[in-house]
């Protein structure tokens, strides 16, 4: 956890030199963008993690990987809400997440514009600058405030998560699209969000997510309650409350 904090600060510091000032992008995808910040807070990162587990397994967005045989899995999203940091919208973050043996252990959400680092444990709970987390109380879908996200490919392939938003907005107390996954995960974790859903997700998205929820209390799963595997691209995340009725929700989006 110390070692996975310092390393979520220092790519915080750095990233912050660059907000909001001119950078150069390059694209991966038609709308799928990169700069070199996210390279240089990836290479910032896996210096820490390596230096202090050099038998893990550590996999970074940006290409950065020591593959191993250990069941101990960095996964590492140097930028998450890349496209929020390139036009200048302060909602961004750090995220570094432990896999171990399959199940999302630990995770560090580092939000640099407002200094907030959440920090979950499965073992030992969740917290926002020292202060323990827990998850929202609400009881129905109806009065939930509900994040998602929409997949890089949505210009052109139909599976989008459109009809299923389109389905969801219509149930709930409102929807959002922040554009950072990580922090979609971490706002349920702190009870500010009562839900979140997506799909095409990659492990370094909701590795370090998933074990803030489950750590502060809450339920993920795959859209049909089985247990999540960080790559599998899908996940429900909740309060545990609405999680039976937004996977309903989910599911009959689906089938729009
Ligand atoms: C993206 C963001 C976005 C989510 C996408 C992710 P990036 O990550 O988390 O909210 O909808 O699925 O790929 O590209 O900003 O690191
Ligand atoms: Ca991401
Ligand atoms: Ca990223």
């Amino acid at each position: 956890m110390e070692v996975a904090v310092a390393a979520a600060r220092a790519a915080g510091h750095f990233i912050m030199e660059y907000w909001n000032r001119e950078i150069e992008i390059e694209y991966k995808g038609e709308v799928d963008l990169v700069s070199h910040v996210d390279r240089g807070a990836e290479e910032l990162i896996l210096g820490h993690l390596r230096a202090s587990f050099p038998d893990d397994c550590i996999i970074g967005e940006e290409g950065g990987e020591i593959v191993n045989e250990s069941s101990r899995i960095w996964f590492v999203d140097p930028l998450d809400g890349t496209t929020n940091f390139a036009h200048g919208v302060p909602h961004f973050c750090v995220s570094i997440g432990l896999v171990i043996a399959g199940e999302a252990s630990l995770g560090v959400v580092y939000e640099p514009t407002r200094d907030f680092l959440f920090v979950g444990d499965i073992d030992y709970g969740a917290s926002l600058n020292g202060r323990p987390l827990h998850v929202s109380k609400t009881e129905t879908l109806d009065r939930s405030l509900i994040a998602t996200g929409f997949p890089y490919d949505r210009r052109t392939n139909p599976d989008n998560n459109m009809d299923r938003a389109g389905h969801i907005i219509r149930h709930c107390q409102g929807l959002r699209r922040a554009g950072a996954a990580a922090l979609d995960l971490a706002y349920v974790s702190a009870g500010w969000l009562d839900g979140y859903w997506e799909d095409k997700l990659h492990p370094w998205d909701v590795a370090a997510g998933v074990a803030l929820v489950s750590a502060a209390g809450g339920r993920v799963s795959d859209f049909h309650g089985q247990a999540i595997n960080v790559s599998d691209g899908r996940c429900v995340a909740t309060n545990g409350l609405i999680h039976p009725e937004l996977l309903t929700h989910v599911q009959a989006g689906s089938h729009h």
